[in-house]
């Protein structure tokens, strides 16, 4: 779907405390994963608690049009008969990403190494997104892209019908380019290996482990090296998708900033590389415990437990934090403008290539609502309003950015003046529920007439 067609309008006030418990959705990123392994598998992916946001359910609908069977049986619940490495069929119409860069480099990277074409699309925010990244690894498979100036969509891809595996080294942290290469690699033969010198989220070297690939990774001194030995039959398996840590940064940082709240997040991720949002935060100063630690779906979970905290104090995020808590930013720079004192937020140059210019997104609506904010290409410094209070009181874009739309409605419950977004409509790529959970834990969060 590329986008929704009338922008809605809402608005969030001073609230009195969050109480209850926050049942997130799944895992954005392990839910595009489970489709697409599902689809490249042999017999029948059992998956439970998959996010049925619209990111995820475009990635579903392009499974289909590359011949995977795919069938819901209840919330959460799908199935897919899958065709195998290398059995892609060739689409007949145009793959529409709609408003995911996942869900498109996967389905890439994927695609690449069969002897099939597919054209993909997506909304006006994907449609911005630079693809070059992906396919120039993709070409050293033999692979050919045809896009827009950049390397926008949208673009044709030309599968290798010959492909050679491939050694690359990520010029940038980031997973999905990551993934997108593996992913092209289960079809080459021979190894292909990533080296990435900044650890990225370990989803698809996880899961593809679980469905029998032989991968392997070892820590050396040029970073991670990930070596993905091609042409395995991959098996089907049963995946429980664990709850999502960037969707449970919502309520947990809403808790942590509105007087008196106490919440529940159970089944939050403790995966080392997602999880730099909470050590950032009890560095603040928050009153977080896990408890109940244990494994889900193959990744580490605990039940979260959050206390509103007075006091927090600004910080400092190195740059080697930030791809653990990439898309944490946004409500973290909520956080710090509630906070007292400077946050400063270094190495996050990659927040300005997601669904929006996040740096600049963040910066204009927080100046809008009255937070003195500075940036250069790679930091943001916000400057917390303190006992002071966010003053709040304005108009913000969310610019087609679920994260950001998100984020200023968390800053409205605790601004002195009601916080409104232009289109809220986005919030449904990533966490459908947002405005039913957050008002049940006691926020004022509605519909507004812009
Ligand atoms: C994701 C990786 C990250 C993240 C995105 C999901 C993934 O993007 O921002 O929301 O599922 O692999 P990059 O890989 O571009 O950093």
């Amino acid at each position: 779907m590329s986008g929704h067609d009338t922008p809605i309008p809402m608005q969030s006030a001073r609230s009195g405390p969050l109480r209850g418990v926050a049942e997130v959705p799944g895992d954005k990123s392990i839910s595009h994963r489970a489709l697409i392994l599902g689809a490249l598998s042999i017999g029948e992916t059992q998956i439970t608690g998959l996010l049925e946001g619209q990111d995820v359910l475009d990635t579903a609908a392009a499974m289909r049009a590359f011949g995977a069977t795919l069938t819901r049986h209840g919330p959460g619940e799908w199935s897919v008969q899958g065709v195998g490495v290398g059995g892609f069929a060739e689409p007949a119409q145009v793959i529409d990403c709609g408003n995911s860069g996942t869900g498109v480099r996967l389905i890439m990277g994927a695609m690449a190494t069969s002897a099939i074409s597919a054209t993909f699309t997506g909304d006006a925010s994907l449609n911005k997104r630079p693809m070059g990244r992906v396919t120039d690894p993709l070409a050293l498979f033999g692979a050919q892209a045809y896009g827009r100036a950049g390397g926008r969509l949208p673009m044709t891809v030309v599968g290798a019908a010959d492909p050679v595996p491939v050694r690359y080294t990520l010029p940038m942290p980031s997973a999905q380019v990551k993934s997108a290469i593996l992913l092209a690699g289960l079809n080459a033969p021979g190894e292909t290996v990533v080296i990435e010198p900044e650890a990225t989220r370990d989803h698809t070297e996880r899961m593809l482990r679980g469905f029998g690939a032989e991968i392997v990774v070892e820590d050396r001194p040029e970073g991670r090296v990930i070596t993905l030995t091609g042409q395995p039959e991959l098996l089907a398996q049963r995946v429980a998708v664990p709850r999502d840590p960037s969707s449970a940064a919502f309520p947990v940082c809403a808790a942590l900033i509105v007087p008196g709240s106490e919440i529940t997040v159970p089944g939050v991720s403790q995966n080392p590389t997602r999880n730099g949002l909470f050590t950032t935060l009890i560095e603040m100063g928050a009153d977080l415990t896990f408890e109940n630690p244990r494994e889900e779906g193959g990744e580490p979970v605990a039940d979260l437990r959050v206390r509103y905290s007075p006091g927090l104090k600004g910080v400092e995020t190195p740059p080697a934090r930030a791809a653990s808590m990439i898309d944490e930013f946004p409500i973290l720079s909520v956080v710090a403008a509630a906070a007292e004192g400077r946050t400063v937020m270094n190495g996050v140059r990659e927040l300005r290539v997601k669904e929006s210019d996040r740096i600049d997104a963040m910066a204009r609506g927080l100046e809008a609502c009255g937070v003195r904010v500075e940036e250069t290409e790679d930091t943001l410094i916000v400057h917390g309003c303190g006992a002071g209070g966010v003053p709040g009181g304005a108009l913000t874009e969310s610019r087609l950015d679920h994260r950001i739309a998100m984020s200023f409605l968390c800053l409205g419950l605790v601004a002195q003046k009601p916080v409104r977004v232009d289109d809220a409509g986005p919030i449904a790529t990533s966490f459908p529920v947002f405005e039913p959970l957050m008002a049940g834990l006691g926020a004022s969060i509605t519909r507004s007439n812009a």
